[in-house]
Formats: C-alpha cells, sequence, structure tokens
C-alpha cells in the first residue's frame, strides 16, 4: 500500500486568484498591507526553517521541550488513531507526538495541511521512511477556508504548533476556531501552541535578529508578488520593521519604503506610490496570557485538559477536548 499520498485542494488558479484579491485589496487600503499567507512559497518556507534555528528565536526550542515533555502524556490522554496537523511546515517537532503515539499503539494516520507543496512532501517522505507502517496524507489546503476536507470519524487529535493561531488577528482567529470546532466531533481534541507575552528585549530581537533572517523572511513577500503578479518591487528600497505593540500584544512586522518611489504590479493594472518612511504592515504576532487562551478556546466550544509551559515560562502548549 502506498503510505505517503498529496492531495491538492486549492483550486488550480488559487495562487493567482486568491493573490490577486488580497495584494489588491492590500495595496489599495491605507495603511497598506500584505496578507501573511503569502511568505510561504519554497524560498519562503527555506527561510523560516532558518529562523527557527535563530539563536533570537527562542519559541520553536520552547516549544520543542514541552512536546519532549509531555507527548507521552499527550498520547495516553487522547489515544489518538488520527494525528491532523494545520500548517505543518517541516513537521519537525511533531515526530515527538508521532513517536509517543506510536509507541502507544494508537496512532495509523498522520494528516499534515499546509499551503506549502514543498514542506509537505518533505516531511512526508521522511516521516514514511521512518515509520513503516505510518499512513501520511498529506493535504495542500488553506486552512482559514477549507477545514472541512479534514477526515473525521476517528478519535481525531488536531495539532497546530508554532504560535501560528497568532499570526491571525482577534476576529478572524474566533473565527477560525469556531470553525476548527464544527469540523470536529466532540471528545476530539486540540493540541495548541501559543507564544506567551513577555519583555518586549526578548520579543522584538525573535523578529528582528542580527543576521537579517528575519529581514529577508519578511522582504521575500515582495519577491512572491512580483513573480506572481509581475510587479516591480524594489527589495532594497524597503527596510525589515518589527515592532512590539503594548495595546494589542502582538508583535507587528512592516516594511518601510526608503524613498518615494512608484512600484508597478502589472498584474493587476495597478501603480502603487509609496513615499518615503511609509510603512506597509505584513504580519502580526500575537503574544498570549493562559487566561486569554482558555477563555478563547472556551469561547470556541473546546475545554482545556493540559496546560504547560517551557522552564523558562516563554511558551504554552494547550490540550482541549471538543464539548
Ligand atoms: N508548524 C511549523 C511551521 C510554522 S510556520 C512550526 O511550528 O515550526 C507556518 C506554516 O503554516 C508554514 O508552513 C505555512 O506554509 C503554513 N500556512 C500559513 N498560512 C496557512 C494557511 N492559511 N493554510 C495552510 N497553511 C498555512
Ligand atoms: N508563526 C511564526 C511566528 O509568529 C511566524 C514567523 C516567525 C514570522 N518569524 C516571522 C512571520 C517573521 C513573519 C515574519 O512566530
Amino acid at each position: 500500500m502506498e503510505s505517503l499520498t498529496l492531495k491538492s485542494h486549492l483550486p488550480p488558479d488559487f495562487l493567482a486568484d486568491a493573490l490577486r484579491a488580497d495584494v489588491s485589496a492590500g495595496l489599495t487600503g491605507s495603511p497598506k498591507s500584505l496578507p501573511p499567507k503569502w511568505f510561504y512559497d519554497e524560498r519562503g518556507s527555506i527561510l523560516f526553517e532558518q529562523i527557527t534555528r535563530l539563536e533570537e528565536y527562542y519559541p520553536t526550542r520552547a516549544e520543542r521541550e514541552i512536546l519532549v515533555a509531555r507527548a507521552a502524556e499527550v498520547a495516553a490522554l487522547t489515544g489518538a488513531v488520527t494525528l491532523v496537523e494545520l500548517g505543518s511546515g517541516s513537521g519537525d517537532k511533531t515526530r515527538l507526538l508521532i513517536e509517543a503515539l506510536r509507541a502507544a499503539g494508537t496512532l495509523r494516520t498522520y494528516v499534515p495541511m499546509d499551503v506549502s507543496p514543498s514542506a509537505l512532501l518533505e516531511s512526508g517522505r521522511l516521516l514514511v521512511r521512518d515509520h513503516p507502517g505510518l499512513v501520511v496524507n498529506a493535504v495542500m489546503a488553506d486552512f482559514e477556508h477549507q477545514l472541512g476536507v479534514l477526515p473525521v470519524g476517528e478519535r481525531r487529535l488536531t495539532a497546530f504548533l508554532g504560535g501560528t493561531v497568532g499570526n491571525l488577528e482577534p476576529g478572524p482567529r474566533a473565527v477560525f476556531l469556531a470553525d476548527l470546532r464544527a469540523s470536529t466531533a466532540p471528545g476530539d481534541w486540540l493540541l495548541l501552541g501559543t507564544d506567551l507575552v513577555k519583555d518586549p528585549a526578548v520579543l522584538v530581537p525573535a523578529y528582528d535578529d542580527r543576521k537579517g533572517i528575519t529581514a529577508r523572511f519578511n522582504k521575500n513577500v515582495l519577491d512572491v508578488v512580483n513573480r506572481e503578479l509581475r510587479a516591480d518591487f524594489d527589495r532594497d528600497a524597503f527596510e525589515h520593521v518589527a515592532l512590539w505593540d503594548p495595546e494589542a500584544e502582538w508583535i507587528e512586522m512592516r516594511l518601510r519604503s526608503t524613498r518615494d518611489q512608484k512600484v508597478r504590479v502589472d498584474g493587476l493594472d495597478l501603480v502603487v506610490p509609496f513615499s518615503a518612511g511609509e510603512e506597509m504592515r505584513t504580519e502580526v504576532s500575537a503574544k498570549f496570557r493562559p487566561d486569554g487562551i482558555r477563555a478563547e478556546l472556551a469561547a470556541a466550544g473546546f475545554a482545556v485538559r493540559g496546560s504547560w509551559t517551557d522552564e523558562a515560562g516563554r511558551f504554552l502548549v494547550t490540550l482541549s477536548e471538543a464539548r
């Protein structure tokens, strides 16, 4: 039996159409913005992997520490037969969960969902190689709009790691969590990784590292727009900005125009003027408090059954059950 499948649920013109709509709205709005989903082309996915290994970027290490300590407990509590993962990326930390669930003898199928086919294929190949008998059904789809394509029926655990839920703003996040609850059965499980509010002196460098990898990642979105929509953004005419918003409790990523300039986006028949110093938002990364997470989960219909931080209290992993 073939144990690795990759199925695309994205419409064939997803990249062109959805990107077009997003970029057109973002570049004609005020202030300007570009949507974060588009960071992760093949090069973006590689740059993100480099970010996870940066000294300043603690979330990946903190979350891994929690999973090392708690994966067996999660396996025992959930007895999951199907493991779904949203925004799975390299699936590196997920191995800890897969190994614990395999050791417990319950896991049969792993369903990673991502918009990046390169990440899905690479991680899927490694997993079936290392876990004979594990079925990997990789799904290329958008977790904000296509949760309906996920399998239902067999004691499901959905993992959403890396703090990616914080890349959704509060309104869309509430909608997303409610949709996720609606796509699972009562008794199914959610394992959610969230970064915690902390000193901005620690937070900001995690999104503005000394080597400039995060800056390169942020500017990669300009290359994606250049390529897909025939635009002529000059990467060197924009600067990476990361700042902490103490009211919203999120890190905001921006690109700042270094001069007055006009950018042509031929694919949209658009000319976009930027003034010197003008900033365009590319991403938010919300930071959470344990009570806030519990409340957001409860509002969506999930009851918390376990929550764990790393030794230093930087990151939180919460296990909840659909009511
Ligand atoms: N879970 C991994 C990767 C986090 S990076 C970790 O913890 O390290 C975020 C991942 O989510 C990327 O792989 C990106 O391609 C994916 N992603 C972003 N927006 C998405 C969307 N709307 N639907 C599906 N995947 C998405
Ligand atoms: N989910 C990651 C986070 O919020 C994504 C991320 C890390 C990111 N560094 C970034 C997104 C820099 C944009 C820019 O931590």
